[in-house]
């Protein structure tokens, strides 16, 4: 797997424009769900359109490991025999999740509701990441963890609830993985287990909860908050999932499209989900066109989106849209180092705790390529210019978004910009290189 293998350095350079039309692998958020909500069926879940990237294979083999039996049946095809709310059985070895939080952090709530016990790990980047925040609703409802180091970290040992108590949790961050791995282990307690987040985050969970036949209410808590409900103990019915394109797989393509001079690319199937669709609303904010060709619904809003260069100028992207672009901050420094004057992202807080610490990351990815930020408080300020130097490496820090998005940066800028390690792009978006290279990009 990449995280142990030697790293794979890349360099992106200018060349010319990216033309053509693509369509990015499947929703990870979603890709995860679909094999956990399967395993929680009784029967056969059919998926298609399963982002196959390391992240969710990890997911694939964790139920297989708590005893549902999950089948690639074809591309993107997948079929999972799930054993029911609460009939995980214990796994024999450690469950280990590489470099996803997502993939970790949901299933700890869905072990947390059996009375079983199961061993959580993952690669170095993941080790360093808060689980406590997952931990603490986890022991409200009766699960407990031994042997977590220091701030609840992995490597960790779960014993899940023998009798789950069904509870109210408010989220202290909009976090859909917190939310999520709260109603995975509610769904085995009996009566109705709430979570209420502060600002509202993803809600494929929710979604995929009531199309797998339970009972979900959803109601409005203050300005921009939610208070979400599940009734426990419901009988999963197996169900057909069409895994939509990944909007945050999608914002790679679709930024370089807008800061290439005389591009312009149409990316087919992407998910439009109104909390993943914050950079789109950005982007189009600063000034880059990207038209919405076919909107339709199929199970989430979908469309395909036309996107050609533009001139981007900068904004101020307020705190309160931050869940619903909390991925692509890095990509967005990236549009706003080409934009003209300076672009203020607000609220990025979250930002220190995913795959790498990403305000550190970016802030040094940005400096390293000869653009002007600065960090206030949890504030990103990048001082743009349509002529950005480049020239730099970027350390990634086992961050796939990070190596993405400054790659990105080199398609556009004066010197090529090198990233140390591209491997980590394969845990989201397997594909990546040559998808960039069939529009035109010269990576080497
Ligand atoms: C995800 C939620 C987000 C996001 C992650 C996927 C999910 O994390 O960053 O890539 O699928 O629930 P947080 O919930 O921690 O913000």
């Amino acid at each position: 797997m990449s995280h142990a293998g030697s790293p794979v350095p890349l360099t992106a350079r200018r060349g010319g424009p990216l033309r053509g039309r693509v369509r990015v692998p499947g929703d990870k958020s979603i890709s995860h769900r679909a094999l956990i909500f399967g395993a929680l069926a009784v029967g056969e879940t059919r998926v298609t359109g399963l982002l196959e990237g390391e992240d969710v294979l990890r997911t694939a083999d964790a139920m297989r490991a708590l005893g549902a039996s999950v089948e690639r049946t074809g591309e993107g095809a997948w079929s999972v025999r799930g054993v029911g709310v609460g009939g995980f059985s214990a796994p024999a070895a450690a469950l280990d999740f590489g470099n996803s939080g997502t993939g970790c952090r949901l299933v700890m709530g869905a072990v947390g509701g059996c009375p079983i016990a199961a061993t959580f790990d993952g690669d170095a980047s993941l080790r360093r990441r808060p689980m406590q925040r997952i931990l603490d609703p986890l022991a409200e409802i009766g699960a407990k963890a031994v042997m977590a180091a220091a701030g609840g970290r992995l490597p960790l040992h779960l014993e899940g609830a023998r009798d789950p108590v069904p509870i109210v949790y408010r989220t202290p961050v909009a976090s859909a993985q917190i939310k999520s791995a709260v109603l995975l282990a509610g769904l085995a307690a009996p009566g109705a287990t709430t979570v209420i987040e502060p600002e509202a985050s993803r809600d494929h969970t929710e979604r995929l909860l009531r199309h797998f036949g339970a009972e979900v209410t959803v109601e409005p808590e203050g300005a921009h908050g939610r208070r979400i409900t599940v009734k426990g103990e419901p009988e999963l019915v197996p169900a057909l999932v069409v895994v939509p394109a990944d909007p945050s797989s999608a914002a790679f393509p679709l930024t370089a499209a807008l800061i290439v001079p005389h591009s312009e690319v149409i990316l087919e199937n992407v998910m439009m989900n109104p909390l993943r669709t914050g950079l789109i609303t950005t982007l189009r904010e600063m000034g880059g066109a990207i038209e919405v060709v076919d909107a339709r619904h199929e199970g989430e809003e979908m469309a395909d989106l036309r996107v050609t260069s533009s001139h981007l100028r900068g904004v101020d992207v307020p705190a309160e849209r931050a869940p619903a672009m909390i991925d692509e901050y890095p990509i967005l420094a990236v549009a706003a180092a080409f934009a003209a004057g300076t672009t203020r992202m607000r609220g990025l807080h979250e930002l220190r705790v995913k795959e790498s610490d990403r305000l550190a990351a970016v802030a040094d990815g940005l400096r390293a390529n000869g653009v002007e930020c600065e960090i206030a408080g949890d504030d990103l300020l990048v001082h743009g210019n349509a002529r950005v130097p480049g020239g730099g490496t970027v350390a990634t820090h086992m961050d796939h978004r990070i190596a993405m998005a400054f790659l990105v940066m080199g398609l556009a800028s004066e010197a090529p910009v090198a990233v140390d390690d591209a491997a980590f792009i394969a845990t989201s978006f397997p594909g990546f290189a040559d998808l960039m290279r069939g529009l035109g990009a010269e990576l080497a």
